[in-house]
């Protein structure tokens, strides 16, 4: 862990193919000069509506259509409308790949909005490298990544992490069990949660993954009951976070004296878990569907009213909500017969809005400055958030890791 970062404490953690014959740069530009000429601006969706992470990623869909569909109705950008196509990778790592490829490829998007998961955005990122195409992830991720043609809107380890372990810490106690599903994202946020802690004094009572989709948790709540932890710190994604909640609540566990602490459990997961199994429980997020400002008040209404009014907004869909309207104030610094997914980028870097969580910037690193905030679920499924940050968090995707930065230019070595 980078020691500058840690000691300076939240708010500080430092400043932030071919085709046809054809090569992909010239295909984008001649395209370009074809969107300025119909008047649309071709924008891709690329979110499971089917499969095991349709449960999240319908909402982050449906956040981002809705920024669109608003966008639109204001009268487009630069006079012209944004065109959406949408695919439905159907929650495989593989067909998300084949799908962006068509949205860059054959539908020539300026930029895709897509997914939840670190397996199905490392499954794009080639695609959208060689195609010198731009992809809009709104999504918490484990950081240790650097493209120049990814957005990265959600929170990295750091702005996650840096407050809400020493809190844990302080306020339950240094004997962590780490859960998460096995892939990528879980390890390498229990990596920083194990380093940050052991430099606070504590120990890793058990570390373990489960399968995505894991649902019977019975012998993992038998180890938790022989480990007698003070925290559960969990990554787990989706139905296998809903199961375990669920399952944690029957086994008769006290929140209050063993609380699950989780990264990723937000109003959607809660929702399906129900108020009271949750009820307790923590969080670290940068935005919650209660948070107070007028953005957030506007954001929920028009989101109710679009998809029905018992409709929860949360982190993730924030994300993909705002990171639409990013996209839009890039496209207005840009001349319109210039509009590549490359210019995008260029312009992208220092745009602050007004999210629903409070202004977020857009750093040269393409991840975004968030406001973090600790919080404990209620019954009625909603936050009670316990700890703001008191600024807003740069973004550093190798905090953990001595001698890497990643900066306006890519990943830097020392
Ligand atoms: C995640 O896989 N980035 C939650």
């Amino acid at each position: 862990m980078k020691r500058r970062s840690f000691l300076t404490g939240l708010g500080a953690a430092g400043v932030a193919g071919a085709v046809g014959g054809l090569s992909a740069p010239a295909l984008l530009s001649s395209a370009g000069r074809a969107w300025a000429q119909s008047g649309e601006i071709p924008v891709g969706l690329l979110f499971s509506l089917t499969g095991e992470v349709a449960v999240v990623e319908r909402t982050l869909h449906d956040a981002a259509l809705l920024a669109i569909e608003e966008i639109n109705a204001a009268g487009g950008v630069h006079g012209m409308q944004l065109k959406t196509f949408i695919e439905d990778p159907a929650s495989d790592p593989a067909t998300y790949a084949d799908r962006a490829r068509r949205l860059f490829i054959r539908d020539k998007c300026v930029s895709v909005f897509g997914s939840y998961t670190s397996a199905s955005r490392q499954a794009v990122l080639p695609v959208v490298e060689s195609r010198k195409g731009l992809y809009w992830y709104p999504t918490l991720y484990e950081g240790r990544e650097c493209s120049r043609n990814i957005m990265y809107g959600g929170a990295v380890p750091n702005q996650q992490q840096q407050e809400f372990v020493p809190w844990l810490f302080e306020n339950f106690g240094g004997r962590f069990y780490l859960l998460g599903n096995n892939y990528v994202y879980p390890k390498e946020e229990n990596n920083v949660c194990r380093m940050i802690l052991e430099r606070l004094g504590g120990e890793v009572v058990h570390e373990e993954y489960v399968p995505m989709g894991h649902s019977d948790f019975s012998s993992v709540i038998n180890r938790i009951r022989s480990n007698t932890p003070d925290v559960i710190f969990c990554t787990l994604v989706g139905d296998s976070d809903v199961a375990f909640a669920r399952q944690y609540h029957a086994a008769g566990f006290d929140p209050e004296k063993m609380p699950v602490a989780s990264l990723t459990r937000s109003e959607v997961e809660v929702a399906a878990i129900g108020g009271d199994a949750a009820a307790g429980h923590l969080s670290s997020a940068p935005y919650y569907m209660g948070y107070s400002s007028p953005e957030n008040e506007r954001f929920v209404e028009a989101y109710k009213s679009r998809f029905g009014s018992n409709q929860v907004t949360h982190f993730v869909s924030e994300a993909a909500y705002f990171q639409v309207y990013q996209f839009k104030a890039a496209l207005e610094k840009l001349d319109p017969a210039n509009i590549t997914p490359e210019a995008i980028r260029d312009a992208a870097g220092g745009i602050a809005i007004n999210a629903p969580q409070g202004e977020v910037v857009i750093d040269p690193n393409l991840h975004t400055h968030l406001w973090p905030k600790i919080a404990r679920w209620k019954s009625d499924g909603q936050a009670e958030i316990l700890v703001q940050s008191a600024e807003r968090v740069a973004p550093d995707p190798y905090w953990a890791y001595e001698g890497e930065v990643c900066t306006g230019e890519g990943l830097v070595r020392s």
